[in-house]
């Protein structure tokens, strides 16, 4: 057998190992200036006036969530082609999800079916658009849709660092926009670690008390809050990561250039797509095809790791269906899950990687 193609890496240099030395020998492990310094320069990556730095991905899309008052008896419209995490924080604060189907094309919120879901919605209050695989959701109607029925607009931007739609990062459309910062994903905190965005001065104030305890500038327990704090540690890896996640995302858009002319000839394998507008950071390259298990197992076969992202949609999770009155149909959702498969992606992949992946797929439909 060949050499294995890992799906992803991680990177690691002597600049990151200093800085967090440099953290370890300060002994200061919260609530320092590191994690001051990365939410300022992750603001200006996003132009954003605020960054909140939190303990997780999650976490921001909680905390915005919350900031902006979502609560019982408010509806949420959400994705279901998408982590559980972009919904479990809807159910977690007692608000009620629902689901809208998928764009065919770009598979982020359908901005059609948000349209006509919200016209349905006892209470609608907020949406959640997902920037999934690293695409961007379709900002401009998707902002329309809020801004005319008064709708909270939180971006979960978890896979999606530095992505822009439009000429404008993603995280600086909404109210608020949500980062993870979890070692597969396109920036790593070595760890786990998310960052809020947002130009609301009320909704970041909020946010900073709630991820500490509720306490304000003065130390006051002003409201109820828990710990949601970013270390020092995960905030100095976070900083030096920044410096390259640029270079990254161009090196994962060369990869994804590769296998897109690598694969045109192959006609049971869909390449993903790409709008024009927009600039796609690839945190994950997922081809479509009928015979998706056969792949896998194929592709497994020959030391190249896959995966599948994601085999169940949100709203057929138990933990969710239990708080639905009815089970939506999704149909261009649900008919998805079963044809995606995630190829081998990172920003050091090599051209023999990606043609080895790519003659084994020839192969695999050639017999
Ligand atoms: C789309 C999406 N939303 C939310 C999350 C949650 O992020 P975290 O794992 O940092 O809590 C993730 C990542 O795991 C994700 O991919």
């Amino acid at each position: 057998m060949s050499e294995p193609v890992a799906f992803t890496d991680i990177y690691v240099d002597e600049s990151i190992v200093d800085r967090v030395t440099d953290v370890l020998r300060s002994e200061r492990y919260v609530k320092g200036p590191m994690v001051e310094q990365f939410e300022s320069a992750f603001a200006d990556f996003c132009e954003t006036d605020h960054a909140v730095g939190v303990a997780s991905g999650t976490d921001a899309i909680y905390l915005a969530l919350k900031a902006a008052g979502i609560g019982p008896g408010d509806d949420v419209l959400v994705p279901a082609h998408t982590f559980f995490a972009s919904v479990s924080p809807v159910v977690e604060l007692g608000a009620n999800p629902v689901f809208v189907d998928i764009d065919p094309v770009t598979y982020t919120m359908g901005a059609l079916d948000l349209e006509e879901k919200v016209a349905d919605a006892d209470n609608p209050q907020a949406v959640v658009p997902v920037h999934i695989y690293g695409h961007p959701a379709e900002m401009h109607s998707i902002a329309n849709v809020a801004r005319k029925h008064g709708l909270t607009l939180v971006e979960d931007c978890c896979q999606a660092h530095g992505a822009t739609y439009r000429g404008d990062p993603v995280g600086s459309f909404g109210d608020a926009g949500c980062f993870s910062f979890y070692p597969s994903k396109n920036m790593t905190v070595a760890g786990d670690g998310g960052m809020l965005v947002t130009d609301d001065d009320d909704l970041a104030a909020e946010a900073r008390a709630m991820r500490n305890h509720g306490r304000d500038d003065t130390g006051e327990h002003v409201r109820l809050g828990l710990n949601h704090r970013l270390s020092e540690l995960h905030a100095a890896v976070g900083f030096e990561q920044l410096e390259h996640i640029d270079d990254w995302n161009q090196q994962r858009r060369d990869a994804a250039r590769r296998y897109n002319d690598r694969l045109s000839d192959v006609s049971s394998v869909k390449a993903p797509n790409e709008r024009s507008d927009v600039e796609h950071v690839y945190h994950l390259y997922v081809v479509h095809v009928a015979d998706r298990d056969d792949l896998q197992e194929t592709l497994e076969a020959d030391g190249i790791e896959t995966g599948i992202h994601y085999e169940t949609p949100v709203h057929q999770h138990p933990a969710i269906r239990r708080h639905l009155d009815t089970i939506p149909s999704l149909t261009r959702t649900e008919t998805l899950t079963d044809r995606i498969l995630s190829l081998p992606m990172h920003p050091r992949i090599t051209d023999e990687e990606i043609d080895r992946v790519c003659a084994a797929i020839e192969r695999h439909y050639e017999e």
